[in-house]
């Protein structure tokens, strides 16, 4: 059964006063802070200040928002070509903490944070929480990574600032999950979707009913995912499944959320970083609206603040929801894992939205492409449903159901491996979805 998401019963958390503020309130503090950043990013960071040279702009040229237009992108290369510690503005000695992010070839990205950007990134994930219907008092089970990864120790701070009472159990362990959650009573965990679905595997798998347990909301983000799958998380769970966005680059989790009373958008906490959508090709900027590249600028981080940092994230803004932020979209996916099958752009988030429709098949999947002589090959592979439901179709009949869909929906020929339960390997983080061979070479 469907819990109610909001409060639990527990008392509500005033909201701060910028997320009651008018829209001219918001743009006021934005242009102030961004010629601060702008300015800060200027002064201390030699590579920046040089692009900005370059292009022929000072910050004071920012003499409303839309003037940052004018001024050059950042990108993740900037970051590996002064790796480790070149980007930072101020002294090594004032960093209270390093992250990194791995990366699939390569140096790792390191990021760093002074002790009030930490202080700024739990109080954002505090407010996410609360967004979520989080309150001060709950029981928060988090299993996303601990380490250098953001997810587990971003998730953690802020649940702590919020006043609640934290888990920290990380990734991994997934039957020592299932225990923790069925003995502490957690009311909200926040994790992978990918890995929300193993763990409710595994419920099923010691014979418990995932919808039976006390959670209450989910927080999930840190890889693309479908409302198709939200919706079956939900009904798996017995929860609210609420998006959370962010990059390690501008802050880690907790950059963008969902709003439990406006869902189908996150709202961007545009009081700390300013966000534009650009063509990824021309790198002009887009109206509000259009589909395109995330860009985000930091508007108060001291250690690595980012001028125009292109994410690689397609996603759109959409109007403010509950709070006078502008909110965006459900990211689609990267531009870095669009693949490109015979001259056609698939994104893994398609293939999901296609094959959760089909009842009798599981939300896991990969795909795996591979050149055969000039022509690119698709295969995905997805698994059936553990066949207790007379009802579900035989797997050859699966299996051509899912290549006519991805055919008919998405215009690629594909070809469908319909494998036992459990046959595809699970990620106790972000799930790995393509393997392309075609990259290796
Ligand atoms: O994944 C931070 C994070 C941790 C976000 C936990 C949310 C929850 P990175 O490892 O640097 O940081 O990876 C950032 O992950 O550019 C997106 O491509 C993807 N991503 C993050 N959140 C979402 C989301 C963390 N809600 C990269 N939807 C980003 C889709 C997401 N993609």
């Amino acid at each position: 059964m469907r819990r109610h998401g909001h409060g639990g019963g527990r008392p509500d958390s005033p909201l701060e006063p910028i997320e009651r503020a008018s829209a001219e309130e918001l743009r006021a503090l934005q242009l102030e802070r961004l010629r601060w950043s702008v300015a800060h990013a200027y002064a201390n960071v030699a590579s920046y200040r040089a692009k900005c040279e370059a292009a022929g702009v000072v910050p004071q040229d920012l003499a409303a928002l839309a003037d940052l237009r004018h001024f050059p992108f950042t990108l993740k290369d900037d970051l590996r070509a002064h790796y480790p510690f070149g980007m930072f503005a101020v002294p090594r000695e004032r960093l209270a903490r390093l992250h990194a992010s791995s990366g699939t070839t390569g140096r790792p990205t390191v990021v760093g944070y002074t002790q009030a950007d930490i202080d700024t990134w739990a109080g954002l994930v505090a407010r996410s929480i609360r967004a979520a219907g989080g309150r001060p008092g709950d029981i928060v089970h988090v299993a996303y990574g601990y380490g250098l990864f953001t997810g587990g120790l971003g998730a953690h701070y802020g649940a702590e600032r919020l006043g609640c009472t934290v888990v920290p159990m990380s990734g991994g362990q997934t039957q020592k999950q299932v225990q923790l959650i069925c003995d502490l009573k957690p009311d909200i965990i926040m994790v992978t979707p990918s890995y929300m679905l193993a763990i409710a595997d595994e419920f099923e798998r010691q014979g418990l009913d995932p919808a039976a347990s006390s959670l209450r909301i989910g927080i999930f983000g840190a890889e693309p995912w479908t409302e198709g799958l939200r919706a079956d998380i939900e009904r798996r769970l017995g929860i609210e499944a609420l998006d959370i966005y962010g990059l390690s680059e501008v802050m880690g989790p907790g950059v963008a959320s969902e709003c439990a009373q406006a869902r189908g958008g996150l709202t961007v906490w545009e009081d700390h970083f300013y966000p534009e959508i650009i063509d990824p090709v021309s790198g002009a900027v887009l109206p509000d609206g259009a589909q395109g590249e995330l860009v985000f600028t930091t508007l108060t981080k001291e250690a690595l603040p980012l001028v125009r940092y292109r994410t690689r994230d397609l996603t759109r803004l959409l109007p403010p929801g509950a709070r006078p932020m502008r909110r965006m979209a459900r990211i689609t996916g990267r531009s870095d894992d669009m693949l490109i099958i015979r001259g056609v752009n698939v994104f893994p988030t398609q293939i999901e939205a296609v094959l959760l429709e089909i009842a009798g098949l599981s939300p896991h999947y990969q795909l795996e492409v591979s050149r055969e002589g000039h022509l690119d090959e698709l295969a995905v592979h997805v698994e059936c449903v553990p066949g207790t439901d007379p009802g579900t179709p035989p797997r050859e009949q699966l299996r051509r159901t899912l290549e006519l869909s991805i055919k008919e929906r998405i215009g690629v020929s594909a070809r469908v491996s319909v494998r036992e339960p459990g046959a595809l390997e699970r990620s106790a983080g972000k799930a790995q979805r393509v393997i392309d061979h075609r990259r290796a070479r």
